[in-house]
């Protein structure tokens, strides 16, 4: 059985006295947690998130990172940089990246293939938006975005279905429809990397997941996790969430 994976994604939230004081307050409290966590937050928070999650069950992650090692890219950060700071994972591709900062399946396989080479861990993000699941087209948005994923390595990979419209809305897909995205894309891995790859990558759903409705949707035979925003920087709805998860 896949082990759980809970993901808090901070976006451009906190400082290093809240990041100190959450993870304080989370560790202890995942020493029987049949769960992996990883804390995504900004980059100027990673140095004291990681130093504090030293030796804890808690990885650290960070929310992108360039394709290069380095060069002329200013304001941005390279995998190595990240590596260097004990940081574990990377969330790529995430929809606000694509919408507002151009991010296309391209760059993103680019960005997250980088991240792989150095070691990370990388929580690869897709999903459709309202018009494209109204238009019915959902499945074969997933299908787009997940074409470029045969560049990638399957073992340090996780996928985050994210709908774009449930993305800070409060209004999240219902079970139903996250296990027949995820169902759809573990068959796309199945493709991609053979039956025995795509039966151990973690498919994580993300988009208003609270501790109202994680149950539900954890309880999805396709769904392997989440990959949690707004409810994620309340370290007690963070907790909540968590203990949601089934046994591995
Ligand atoms: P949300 O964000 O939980 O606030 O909807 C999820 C995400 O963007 O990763």
């Amino acid at each position: 059985m896949r082990r759980p994976l809970l993901a808090a994604n901070w976006k451009m939230h906190g400082n290093c006295s809240r990041v100190q004081e959450y993870l304080d307050t989370l560790i202890p409290r995942l020493d029987a947690c049949p769960a992996e966590v990883v804390v995504c937050v900004p980059f100027t928070l990673l140095p004291v998130a990681a130093m504090v999650a030293t030796g804890s069950p808690v990885a650290v992650g960070a929310q992108n990172c360039h394709w290069e090692e380095e060069g002329a890219f200013t304001g941005e950060i390279s995998p190595l940089m990240l590596t260097e700071l004990g940081v574990s994972w990377v969330i790529v591709g995430h929809s606000e990246r694509r919408r507002l900062f151009n991010e296309t399946d391209e760059t993103a396989c680019q960005r997250a293939g980088a991240a792989q080479r150095a070691g990370l861990a990388v929580i690869y993000c897709l999903g459709e938006t309202l018009q494209e699941r109204e238009e019915g087209r959902t499945l074969e948005v997933l299908g787009q975005q997940s074409a470029v994923l045969d560049r990638l390595d399957p073992q340090r990979l996780a996928l985050a279905y994210e709908p774009v419209w449930a993305i800070g809305t409060g209004r999240n897909a219902t079970p139903e429809q996250a296990q027949e995205a995820h169902a759809f894309l573990r068959g796309r891995c199945a493709a991609l990397w053979g039956e025995g790859a795509a039966a151990d990558v973690r498919i994580l759903y993300g988009g208003s997941v609270t501790a109202h409705n994680a149950q539900a949707l954890l309880a999805q035979g396709d769904v392997d996790g989440a990959l949690v925003g707004g409810a994620s920087l309340d370290v007690e709805a963070f907790s909540a969430i968590i203990r949601t998860a089934p046994c591995a």
